[in-house]
């Protein structure tokens, strides 16, 4: 199969060059998108029209928790589409009650407000933040710290609280009210900071990804977390991390909090939690009076049928102990890496990432970039994404199991021969 790079080189979604000869002309092309459709899919498996098999590390970007087409799923999915698909936040819906109740007795939160995707969670926690700025700290247009490295989503608020430039280019003006610093740089964050509050209350929130996905797999330093965490504390300010990546049990804990042993005040989630059904959620401790009726609400947000997916797919990770084996298999994994790292030390300067978001760095000085691995790598049968031009990421599904990760090296390792 050959892959052909689009003309017009640009970020595109996720930084994907290519063009689908199978795509239909009649969307509008907000994806530069790879050359197979793809029709089936079972546990770590996808196939595309032809009938060809992958191994899929991709699993939806981080999305498909249990894999594809998880028994538990089907047929708890198959009982609720039988009784109850949508209604409305008018009215009380048990699944909804049901999913705020597991995840506030799994997470430090006490409330949720569910919406339906990752910048929807976003741009809730940055409305609560804004209000909480209003009227906690009586400050008249507050404003949030985010990182420089981030990604939030493409809403044009969680867009502009993205610090990546490339991401606001043709949309300016961008949402005011935004400020960045670098991401694990703790004299980059205390100087804004400081500067900032010098004359008074004038930040809201701090809001910032534990790891940064989009942004090359970067793990937050605990170090930094605890000046962020300290800083905030002591001003009042809120600590929002978007989990919208890391959550549901991708890095072996259920959530990246927990890896770095702090709390935030609001934490947000989509991707994992509905295990490939679309939902989001905004999680606080004490500040579920922030929000009064009337000031936020979702038309699908929170609907029995997304509520159950995510119930599903949280209980199931509990009852088949899938945090362990997200551990064990992301061991196993990272292993692997170091060695296909080292194998290929002219292409790769190292490995980064915590249980199954794993990604691999590339050296600065040479022309193969991420995509081209991605390319080769599709070409032996293995879906794999880039985290920018210079990190490979493997995202993946939690279900993974141990042979499927030798199958998946064993690919890899294959496709990077070929570029070598
Ligand atoms: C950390 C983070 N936040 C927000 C988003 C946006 O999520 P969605 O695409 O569901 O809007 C993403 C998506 O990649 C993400 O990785």
């Amino acid at each position: 199969m050959e892959l052909v790079d689009a003309p017009h080189s640009k970020c595109g979604t996720f930084g994907f060059v290519g063009s689908s000869p199978t795509a239909p002309t009649s969307l509008i092309k907000t994806y530069n998108r790879f050359p197979l459709d793809l029709v089936k899919g079972r546990g770590s498996w996808v196939w595309d029209k032809e009938g060809r098999k992958y191994l899929d590390a991709v699993a939806g970007i981080a999305t498909c928790s249990l894999g594809h087409s998880d028994k538990a799923l089907n047929k708890s999915l198959s009982k609720q589409l039988r009784k109850l698909q949508h209604v409305s936040n008018l009215y009380g819906i048990p699944e909804q009650e049901e999913l705020a109740q597991w995840l506030t007795s799994n997470s430090f939160a006490k409330s949720v407000f569910f919406c339906n995707s990752g910048a929807e969670a976003n741009e809730a926690a940055i409305k609560l933040a804004r209000k909480y700025g209003h009227i906690e700290r009586n400050i008249d247009n507050p404003v949030i710290l985010c990182s420089k490295e981030s990604f939030h989503g493409r809403t044009l608020a969680a867009v502009s609280a993205t610090g990546q430039p490339k991401y606001h280019k043709g949309f300016e003006p961008v949402v005011r009210g935004f400020k960045f610093f670098s991401y694990n740089d703790n004299e980059s964050f205390e100087n804004l900071f400081d500067d900032l509050e010098k004359t008074g209350p004038t930040i809201a929130a701090v809001l910032i990804e534990p790891i940064q996905g989009e942004g090359g797999i970067n793990i937050g330093k605990k170090s930094f977390f605890e000046l962020l965490r300290k800083k905030c504390t002591n001003s009042n300010v809120l600590l929002i991390f978007d989990e919208v990546q890391t959550g549901m049990g991708r890095t072996g804990t259920l959530w990246g909090y927990e890896q770095l042993g702090i709390e935030p005040d609001v934490f947000t989630l989509a991707k994992g939690l509905g295990g490939g059904h679309a939902i989001g959620a905004l999680l606080v401790n004490t500040l579920a009076d922030v929000f009064q009726p009337g000031d936020h609400a979702s038309t699908f947000g929170g609907n029995p049928f997304a509520c159950r997916a995510a119930l599903t797919v949280g209980k199931e990770i509990q009852k088949r102990n899938i945090l362990n084996k997200v551990k064990e298999r992301g061991a196993q994994l990272k292993e692997g890496l170091i060695k296909i790292s080292d194998k290929y030390s002219d292409i790769f300067i190292s490995t980064r990432g915590v249980g199954l978001i794993q990604g691999l760095v590339l050296k600065d000085n040479i022309k193969i970039t991420s995509l081209d691995i991605v390319k080769s790598a599709l070409e032996e049968k293995l879906l794999l994404v880039p985290a920018g031009t210079k990190v490979l990421r493997i995202v993946p599904p939690l279900t993974i199991t141990k042979k499927e990760i030798k199958e998946l090296l064993l690919r890899l390792d294959k496709s990077l021969m070929k570029l070598s």
